[in-house]
């Protein structure tokens, strides 16, 4: 795992969503992971920085929140990309080439599962049946579902979202400020 690197904004606003949650819960040992549930709702993933300041709240190692979030599944270390890739690896696309694919993705982004990369363009994951097994191996990149992929389509695919598409940061930044009006 890297660390990406964290604007001045971007910390200013994982202290202010933070402090926020510390300020709405007891600090005891027993509300950390509601707490973390709510970091990654509210910001998308769990940044170290929030980590590092729930755990000087509770009085505890910041080791042991890291590890809490890497236990579950559902808490990300990582920011989500502009554009989310899933390959599925339930048991149909496994069967058919499902780890060649997912392979296929993390040499040609550089970054493993789980992980975002360092333009913050693409993140990749590897998710459960999406329910289209008829066309596996299926690649799901943002609501775009690809099937019978192979190899050779990795490259076409990311092209396709590298040139195209929407850009979440700039949304998510817009209804932020359509919020705040
Ligand atoms: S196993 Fe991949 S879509 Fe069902």
């Amino acid at each position: 795992m890297f660390d990406l690197e964290l604007s001045a904004e971007e910390k200013e606003v994982i202290i202010s969503q933070v402090s926020e949650i510390l300020g709405q819960h007891k600090h005891n040992c027993e509300n950390l992971v509601p707490m973390l549930q709510e970091v990654q709702q509210k910001l998308g993933y769990v940044p170290e920085l929030a980590m590092e300041i729930i755990a000087d709240a509770l009085g505890v190692p910041a080791v042991s929140v890291y590890g809490i979030v890497t236990f579950y599944n559902q808490l990300r270390l990582n920011p989500p990309g502009d554009h989310e890739i899933k390959v599925c690896m339930g048991t149909a696309c496994h069967m058919i080439g499902g780890q060649i694919i997912l392979d296929s993705f993390e040499r040609r982004l550089e970054i493993v599962e789980g992980e975002t990369t360092l333009d913050r363009k693409f993140s990749l994951e590897r998710v459960a049946c999406v329910g289209c097994c008829a066309i596996a191996p299926v690649v799901v990149v943002d609501d775009y579902v690809d099937g019978k992929v192979t190899p050779t389509r990795v490259d076409g695919i990311l092209l396709a979202f590298e040139n195209t598409g929407k850009d979440k940061k700039q949304e998510q930044q817009e209804e932020k400020g359509e919020g705040q009006e």
